[in-house]
Parts: structure tokens; sequence; C-alpha cells
């Protein structure tokens, strides 16, 4: 047997057999028509001409160049969510939050990044899918700049990180054999001596509807404090439903081209236009969009900086 098929094989038990053939399917289709079947039927992306038009008019308009610095210009957020069930031991917790790096797609392939995670201050880090860029070509170039940057990060309590709609899930174990930890509908727990909180993380629900947040959640006792790594905002709702503390999540890249002030023209998500960036409540649980570390489309950023996000857990008394 071969190790890719072996590979796949332990995913089946892991995902699940319907789930896993149900992606490998909308991987198929998503990745070469405009017209896919996931959530939300017309995806834009997938229409080659579009970058291009981007480009010809941005360049007409003498505001290329500015765009295309903008996607290296990243800005350090601190982020401070106070909770009442935070345990002890945690407050005062730090996540690295990286969100839509798209590696293969970034200009100078994650070195300033690198430099700059190199000497944050964190004890977790999470990444919030689409590692990925360019779905018609192979994984490689991907996998090889995700290893350098993984080599740039040092934390306590390790990285993990959730499939976006860029992403293939038969690339978990090339991820996982990097340090990366996938989580597929999964859950892992971190403790700080006697007390433990839960960081559960599910499947990209904005094209392949695979994600299952009953599942990533059924070993967290109800009381404990809980974070969900989502790709997008898109499952707010059930999220809070499940009572989930704090959901971080991407992909919308804030807008990435927006008006001044910040404005998003499109966020590519199905969510409300409220969780489109930045933080938010709803229904008692907090949440966060980060705007994106990496860039999409085409490479430039109006009004929209990429962001390394740094959240800071706090103790409400
Ligand atoms: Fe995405």
């Amino acid at each position: 047997m071969t190790e890719e098929l072996s590979e796949l094989i332990a995913l089946k038990y892991r995902f699940g057999e319907e789930m896993l053939s149900k992606r490998l399917r909308q991987q198929v289709k998503i990745s070469t028509s405009p017209f896919g079947e996931g959530y939300g039927r017309f995806h834009w992306e997938n229409l080659r001409f579009i970058p291009q038009l981007l480009k010809t008019i941005l360049k007409g308009l003498g505001v290329l160049e500015r765009g295309h610095q903008n996607c290296l210009d990243f800005k350090i957020k601190e982020v401070v969510t106070r909770f009442h069930e935070l345990p002890d031991p945690f407050d005062g917790y730090r996540i690295l939050h990286l969100s839509d790096l798209h590696l293969d797609g970034m200009l100078d392939k994650g070195h300033a990044l690198g430099k700059i995670v190199r000497n944050l201050k964190y004890d977790l880090c999470v990444m919030t899918g689409d590692f990925r860029f360019d779905k018609l070509h192979g994984y490689d170039d991907t996998l090889t700049l995700m290893a350098r940057l993984l080599k740039d990060l040092n934390c306590q309590d390790g990285c993990f990180g959730v499939l976006g709609n860029h992403d293939f899930i038969e690339k978990v174990p090339g991820f996982e054999k990097l340090g990366l930890k996938i989580l597929l509908n999964e859950s892992v727990d971190i403790s700080r001596g006697a007390e433990t909180i839960h960081l559960a993380g599910i499947d990209d629900p904005h094209f392949y509807g695979t994600y299952d947040i009953e599942k990533a959640c059924k070993d967290i006792p109800s009381t404990d404090f809980n974070i969900l790594l989502v790709h997008s905002p898109e499952v707010v709702e059930e999220a809070a439903a499940a009572k989930i503390n704090l959901y971080l999540c991407g992909h919308t890249h804030g807008g990435q081209i927006c008006l001044p002030g910040g404005i998003p023209i499109l966020t590519n998500s199905f969510g409300h236009r409220e969780f489109s960036h930045g933080g938010w409540k709803y229904a008692g649980m907090q949440g966060y969009t980060s705007s994106g570390t990496g860039s999409s489309g085409y490479p430039v950023r109006y009004h929209c900086p990429p962001e390394i996000t740094i959240h800071r857990l706090l103790k409400n008394p």
C-alpha cells in the first residue's frame, strides 16, 4: 500500500467516510468551475480573467504598485477579550492568529511575515485556513513555504489550524508532519495545572458543507471555556447555539480592497456584514474575524492592511 493511500484511509476513519467522499467530490468540482456545488453556487474567484482585468484597471489608475506594497505592510493587532468563564491560570493567555496566508501567492513568499512572528510572544498559534492560493496547481510550494514559516513560530501550546476553501483535505498529513495539527471537526485540550480550556475546529463551511460543530465539541464539558476555529464567519448562529465562548475566523480578508475608512466592497461571505472583520458579539458569544494575513484574487490591498493578530484573553472578575 502506498503512503498516500494509507493516509487517505486514516483520514476516512478520522473525518468519516461520507464526509471525506463529499469533500473530495466538491474539491474536484469547485476547483475547476465557477459554478460549483458548495455553499453558494457561483465562485467569482475561479474566473481567471478577473485578476487580469483588475490589474489593468489599477495600473491605469496609477495605484497598482501601492496596492502590492500594502500586501506586505503587516499590522500587528492586539485584541483584548474578557470572559467570566476563563480559568484563572489562563488570565493573560496570548494566541497568535494568522489567517488566509495564501502563501504561494504572497509577493515575498512569506519572508517578511516570518521575520515578524519570530519576535512575537504568545502561548498558542492558530491558523484559520486558506494556506494555499492557487487551486489549479499542486500543493508543493505551499507546503515548502509553510515548513519555513512554522520554523519561525515558537509557542508552548503548539500550532493548530482548520482548512479553508482553498485547501485540500488530502494535504492534512503533510501539514501535520510539519507540526501544524489540523482540526477536522475535532478538539484538543490545553491545560495549565488542574485547569483546562478546549480548542475545537471545524472543516470549511464556505464551500464544502462538511463541517460538524456537534462532533467537534463532543468531548468538551458544557461548563468549560472553549474556542472554536472556523474558516469563515458563516456559522455564527450555529456556534452560539453550541455555547461557544470565542469564535475565531477569517476568509473575508476584511474586503481586501476597501473604501476609505476600511469599508469593504465585497466580503465573499454569506455571513452578516457585522461579522466581516474585527471583533463582534452574538448571543453571548464573542468572535473575531481576521482581515487576513495574505491576499487573494490579485495581490493588492487598499484601506485594509494584512494583519497579524494577537488575542489576549483576560478574566472578567
Ligand atoms: Fe477562504
